[in-house]
C-alpha cells in the first residue's frame, strides 16, 4: 500500500511539472511542412524549392551558433508579424492570420528542435 502511494506521488508530480501548455514539436513540424517549407525546406535548412529565387535566402535554422544567439521571442515575432517587424527582409511574410497563440509556441518549438 505504501508503495502504490508512492507511485501515486511520483505520477501526481509528474503531471503537476508539466507546463500548462507545454508546446507540441510534432504539430509544429507538421505546421512547418504546411507553410514554411517552400522556402525554408522541411528541416529548416533554408533549402525549400522556392529558396533559390529568394535574396536574402532564409537562413540554415539548424546552424548551432544561430540557434544559441537567437530568441524564442524573435522567431515568434518574425512568424507572427513578418520579417520587417524585426528589420528583415518583406518576402518573409507574415503568418498570424493562419498560426493561433499554440501553433506560434509550436511552430517555435520544432525550430528549436533543429538545432545540429
Ligand atoms: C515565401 C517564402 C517564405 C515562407 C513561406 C516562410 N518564410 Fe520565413 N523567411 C523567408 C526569408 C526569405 C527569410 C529571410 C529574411 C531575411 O533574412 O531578411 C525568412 C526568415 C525567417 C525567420 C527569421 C530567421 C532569422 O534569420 O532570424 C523566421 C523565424 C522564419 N522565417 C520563420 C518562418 C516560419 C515559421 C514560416 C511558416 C509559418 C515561414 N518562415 C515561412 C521566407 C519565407
Amino acid at each position: 500500500m505504501r508503495l502504490l502511494f508512492k507511485a501515486f506521488c511520483v505520477a501526481a508530480l509528474a503531471v503537476a511539472i508539466q507546463p500548462a501548455s507545454a508546446a507540441d514539436v510534432e504539430a509544429g513540424e507538421t505546421k512547418f511542412k504546411q507553410l514554411c517549407a517552400t522556402c525554408h525546406g522541411d528541416d529548416g535548412r533554408g533549402d525549400g524549392p522556392a529558396a533559390r529565387a529568394l535574396r536574402p535566402a532564409p537562413r540554415d535554422m539548424s546552424d548551432a551558433e544561430w540557434q544559441e544567439e537567437v530568441t524564442d521571442d524573435h522567431i515568434r515575432l518574425v512568424t507572427e508579424k513578418g520579417g520587417p517587424a524585426a528589420g528583415l527582409a518583406p518576402t518573409m511574410t507574415a503568418f498570424g492570420h493562419a498560426l493561433d497563440e499554440d501553433d506560434l509556441d509550436n511552430v517555435v518549438a520544432y525550430i528549436r528542435s533543429l538545432a545540429d
